[in-house]
């Protein structure tokens, strides 16, 4: 039985997004969602190995597809996530024909740079004949996550990247086209008449609140800005622990204001460790009632969970890290995200 509790959404002047599989798109599970979040993210049949089946061929996912359609039907915005990754991507991205890796020379870096177009221009280009242009009423798709934890954890890098397979290929190139590419096929080649940039263009990673790698991601978004990057926004996934003050949050959107750039909370989640305990469940409470305080207090893109139901958390060993238990009841989480006293 879903209880009878206000809307986390109507507590937030911009969208609430949760990230699902279809797994969630039906019975009480959709329910609940509905009930609480007007956006979705698909936790992972929107990475790029989700849109090649075994030979290769490109398809739209049967869960991406069907995530679509949910939001079409329900009047949710989708989210994107994500075009271009280290992780969750097929190995042949970075081979030649003969399955040998790519070179770094001109040949390897023209090979990779036309296969990141065409996988860019594939997804706009299948979601778009299906669902509508982008910016037209049937199409949910508002925001991609261009590239994802592009951002190095160690600060031994001038240039603070992280040393991946599109890094090795083509260096911080990868960045600049991927946004480009992403810009030309959402944007304009299948943009709707009239709608004008109907796809938010984000750069997104983890672990933002921390000094480090918060000066090596603001020291990045700066170079892109300088050369004239087609960057909408700036996201935050926030996969924090109850010891991680509040204070380090608001810090990290403060660090991104005044750029002119878009922010997004994309990922939040809050593991309380284990054993999960009902002291544990309240302090998560008081979490959740200063953060989304923090949330408030910002103008973001949107803020989204990342899961449903802490049973289904990628963090769930970790502690019981989101807004709802398995039987689909609010947590002290909740109520603190809501902001009840
Ligand atoms: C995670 C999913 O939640 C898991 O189901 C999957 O096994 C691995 O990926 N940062 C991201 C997300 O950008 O895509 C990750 O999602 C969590 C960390």
């Amino acid at each position: 039985v879903i209880e009878d509790l206000p809307p986390l959404s109507g507590t937030l002047e911009y969208p609430m997004g949760v990230a699902i599989d279809s797994r969630e798109t039906t019975g009480p599970a959709a329910e609940l969602l509905l009930r609480h979040f007007t956006q979705i993210t698909g936790e992972n049949h929107m990475k790029p190995e989700a849109w090649y089946d075994a030979e290769r061929n490109f398809r739209v996912h049967p869960e991406a597809a069907a995530l679509m359609d949910f939001a079409q039907q329900n009047d949710l915005d989708l989210y994107g996530h994500v075009l271009v990754w280290h992780s969750q991507t097929p190995a042949w991205f970075f081979q030649d024909e003969a399955g040998q890796p790519l070179a770094a020379d001109e040949a390897g870096k023209q090979a990779l740079r036309d296969r990141l177009r065409t996988h860019i221009f594939a997804v706009a280009e299948s979601l778009s004949d299906t669902w509508g242009a982008f910016g037209s009423d049937t199409n949910p798709l508002t925001a991609f996550d261009v590239v994802n934890e592009v951002v190095s954890d160690s600060g031994e890098y001038a240039d603070g990247l992280r040393r991946s397979e599109w890094y090795r290929i083509l260096g911080e190139e990868f960045i600049d086209l991927a946004f480009r590419y992403a810009d030309e096929a959402f944007n304009q080649v299948h943009a709707a008449e009239g709608a004008e940039h109907p796809v938010t263009l984000f750069i997104n990673d983890y672990n933002t609140e921390q000094d480090g790698k918060q000066d090596r991601y603001a020291a990045l978004v700066q170079r892109l800005l300088d050369r004239g990057v087609p960057i909408d926004g700036v996201g935050h996934q926030f996969h924090v622990s109850l010891a991680m003050p509040v204070s380090a949050l608001a810090a990290a959107l403060d660090r991104f204001e005044g750029l002119g750039l878009e922010q997004i909370v994309t990922e939040f989640d809050v593991t309380t460790g284990t054993p999960v305990t009902e002291a544990l469940l309240i302090e998560q409470g008081y979490y959740f009632r200063d953060a989304f305080e923090v949330f408030r207090a910002h103008d973001l893109f949107s803020v989204t969970v990342w899961g449903l139901t802490d049973g289904r958390s990628w963090r769930s060993s970790s502690g019981a890290p989101l807004l709802f238990d398995d039987a689909l009841q609010a947590k002290p989480a909740y109520y603190g995200a809501a902001g009840a006293e």
